[in-house]
């Protein structure tokens, strides 16, 4: 494994790891004019994992812009400051040892206070040729429990309408629609801010899979090894990262439904909700030189891999409180960062695959696929799975099929409401294969000595 390129300082937003890629040649920086109508999603599609990309002039806006900027494990690790197999260790530490924010004053995030026409002058991205006008597709959401007043993080799509309204949608299982509902119920809309451009550690941590209450703050805190520094929006009583570029500050609106036309997903289609929720604001902050953060969203790298990197580790988190022998798990690529799931479990007794795959399914909705692995096989390499269930499965006793369980609603075959659910057990069985699984390679000492040659003919060919 490459060693861990330590981009962790004291810094808590998003500039480090930009001035990074910039040193690294990883950063396209594009100085002319461009619009926010197709033009910004078009590049960024293109350069998808291949760059980040700042855009320094968006006609219309005095407000630069950037995206794509977690689009591998290897970004996701440099944003960490770990190397890549360290992440899932790392993400399920800050699960387990959360550390509490600290409030400051004199926030950069609240250089400029703007109180009127509060989302005027943004650069706000319309993405795809069906969808039905501009997105925020990069909103940290932060909402507290109108009940309990605890906090939550997670991400959500606002469509704007106007200079000071917008459409959010939100899946009715989540905590955030589940607080707007509560609010709702006592005859008030929910306060909520929206927040670009964080430190990306604090964005995966939004984007881990917890339970009601828990609030993914304290786990950022804990990913960036200090409390995550805060403070107090200028028009409600919530906390929001200190560092950020941009902070909305508004109200949902449970009670004001709103059609939103076809709107992509991260399956790359298009897909028809129904109705979002009307939301009002009534604050803008944001640093004097801010940049506005965009995720292009449908089937593109940054939005597959900041969701499939946490949810893995959420994942790993509630299987190891069933299982001693848990090993890594995956969120595949190919299952959009979402759907499909494999799980390294460690000489498995008989029965035990399955129960991984019942936790699974059970844990979190949007999966569809699970797939079982021995320890040697590597979870995050798709052609390594794919021999083990070429090579460890009988189709007969191995798969397992069940329908009719809860679909998440994004699901691409979802059909009222329900899904069915497949479970690869790929693992070796006892009595399988007499001659073994042993893999047919040269020694290790013939190994060493061409290693050796190799690195004196052509170094640039070592493994
Ligand atoms: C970039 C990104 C965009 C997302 N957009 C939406 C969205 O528009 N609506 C939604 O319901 N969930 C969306 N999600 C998924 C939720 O953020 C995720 O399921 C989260 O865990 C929900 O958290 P909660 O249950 O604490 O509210 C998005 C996730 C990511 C990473």
């Amino acid at each position: 494994m490459p060693a861990a390129e330590n981009t962790r300082t004291d810094d808590q937003s998003c500039r480090s790891i930009l001035n990074a890629l910039e040193g690294k040649g990883e950063l396209l920086v594009v100085d002319k004019p461009v619009s926010a109508k197709f033009d910004v999603s078009a590049m960024l599609s293109l350069a998808d994992h291949r760059a980040a990309v700042r855009f320094d002039k968006i006609e219309g806006s005095d407000i630069r812009l950037f995206g794509n900027l977690l689009t591998s494990r290897e970004r996701i690790a440099m944003a960490l400051g770990v190397s890549v197999d360290q992440i899932q260790k790392t993400l399920t530490d800050a699960v387990r040892n959360p550390i509490k924010p600290e409030i400051i004053d004199n926030a950069p995030v609240q250089e400029v206070v703007v109180r009127e026409n509060v989302l005027a002058g943004l650069p706000v991205p319309h993405f795809f040729q069906r969808e039905t006008g501009p997105y925020i597709s990069a909103g940290m959401i932060i909402a507290k429990d109108p009940e309990t007043g605890l906090g939550n993080a997670s991400y959500a799509r606002l469509k704007v309408l106007n200079e000071n309204e917008a459409m959010i949608g939100i899946a009715p299982n989540h905590h955030l629609a589940i607080m707007a509902r509560k609010a709702a119920a006592m005859g008030k809309p929910l306060p909520f801010a929206v927040v670009l451009g964080a430190h990306p550690a604090i964005q995966l941590a939004a984007c881990l899979y917890l339970g009601l209450g828990d609030d993914e703050m304290e786990n950022a805190g804990a990913l960036l090894g200090a409390p995550v520094r805060m403070a107090k929006t200028v028009s409600s009583d919530l906390l929001v990262p200190a560092e950020a570029e941009v902070v909305l500050e508004g109200l949902i609106h449970s009670d004001r439904p709103l059609v939103e036309g076809p709107v992509s997903e991260y399956h790359g289609m298009y897909e028809d909700y129904g109705s979002g929720l009307i939301c009002t604001f009534q604050a803008r902050t944001n640093r004097a030189d801010a940049m506005f953060q965009v995720i292009e969203p449908g089937y593109h790298a940054e939005h597959i891999f900041i969701a499939a990197v946490p949810i893995a580790a959420s994942l790993k988190a509630q299987l190891s409180r069933a299982l001693q022998n848990v090993g890594d798990v995956a969120v595949t690529a190919t299952g959009s960062g979402r759907n499909d799931v494999i799980v390294q479990l460690k000489d498995p007794r008989p029965g035990q695959a399955r129960r991984a795959m019942a936790i699974c399914w059970g844990a979190v909705s949007i999966i569809k696929n699970v797939t079982i692995i021995d320890a040697d096989v590597d979870p995050w390499d798709l052609a390594a799975v794919e021999l083990a269930k070429m090579t460890r499965m009988r189709a007969e006793r191995d798969v397992l099929i069940i329908s009719d369980l809860p679909a998440d609603r994004s699901e691409a075959q979802e059909d009222g409401g329900v899904v069915a659910k497949i479970g690869y057990d790929a693992t070796m069985k006892a009595g399988d294969r007499s001659q073994g699984y042993d893999k047919a390679l040269p020694p290790e000492d013939a190994y060493a000595r061409m290693r050796s040659l190799l690195s004196t003919i052509r170094p640039d060919l070592l493994p």
